[in-house]
């Protein structure tokens, strides 16, 4: 991973708020997915997003990210309001469909890891630059052997791989990754998170909902358990399993514990 340096912003502060959720409540349709939720996000954290299916966890991914507005409560990203913020090549986005992407679209690797740089005026200037941080981006993901396949030649984790590598392509601060292991295989897997864990070791902050509670337990420096549309925020990772599995059991019941 010898590249791995290009690709992430450069950070001076580490513990610095990067996003904060404040009282947030938000609906579909009139039923509220997160009741309350306030919860913050800060430079250097490695935040892992647990929970059962239909938990909202993409939800909340998406609040953060200010592209779903909340019916109540305060949302800031870098101190400011999402409508007003503006500097999105800070921020790296992998989507939980990012895998199940329209795969008849006639665009290849190359193309489509690069197009992650089309960001603000740069775009305009900057193609020399660009094509290095994609080959930076392919050759961290080891996936440069793929790069003049169509996207839709592609299988379900490779295809998530060249996602990556478009997200990191922006050289962001913090990256937000939803369930992205979904269809690595066991080899792959290992390699995926010895980079997500090079690039947090290089200050690169990490929010990433998984439903992998062991690999979040040995990873992230915090865990969020959501339920009910409650965030539970557990700071120590290392003895989440015990605190977990006991709560549970005071509750009644083991059915989400190994979810
Ligand atoms: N666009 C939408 N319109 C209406 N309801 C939605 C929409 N997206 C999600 N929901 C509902 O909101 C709830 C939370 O969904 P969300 O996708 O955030 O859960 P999740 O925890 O990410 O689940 P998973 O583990 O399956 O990915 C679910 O009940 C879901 O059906
Ligand atoms: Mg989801």
């Amino acid at each position: 991973m010898t590249k791995i340096k290009e690709l992430h912003g450069i950070s001076h502060d580490k513990g610095k708020e990067i996003i904060s959720l404040k009282d947030v409540t938000f609906s579909y349709n009139g039923s509220p997915v997160l009741k309350d939720v306030s919860l913050s996000v800060a430079k250097g954290d490695f935040l892992a997003i647990l929970g059962p299916n239909g938990s909202a966890k993409s939800t909340l991914l998406k609040v953060m990210l200010g592209l779903l507005v909340p019916q109540a409560g305060e949302v800031r990203i870098f101190g400011e309001k999402p409508a007003q913020f503006g500097e999105w090549n800070r921020i790296g986005y992998v989507s939980q469909q990012a895998a199940n992407i329209n795969t008849s679209f006639p665009a290849t690797v190359e193309e489509v890891v690069s197009s992650g740089y089309y960001t603000g005026l740069g775009r305009f200037f900057d193609g020399a630059r660009r094509k290095a941080a994609s080959k930076a981006a392919l050759e961290a993901l080891k996936i440069s052997d793929l790069s003049k396949r169509l996207i839709g030649q592609l299988s379900g984790g490779q295809r998530q791989k060249v996602f990556l590598a478009r997200a990191l392509v922006r050289r962001p601060e913090v990256l937000f990754l939803d369930e992205p292991t979904t269809g690595i295989d066991a080899a792959s897997l290992q390699e995926f998170y010895s980079l997500i864990s090079e690039l947090h070791g290089q200050d690169m902050t990490i929010v990433m909902v998984t439903h992998d509670i062991a690999s979040a337990v040995k990873m992230a420096t915090k865990i969020v358990y959501m339920m009910d549309g409650k965030a539970t925020l557990y700071e120590d990772t290392g003895n989440f399993l015990e605190i977990f599995t006991s709560k549970t059991l005071e509750r009644g019941g083991m059915a989400n514990a190994h979810d």
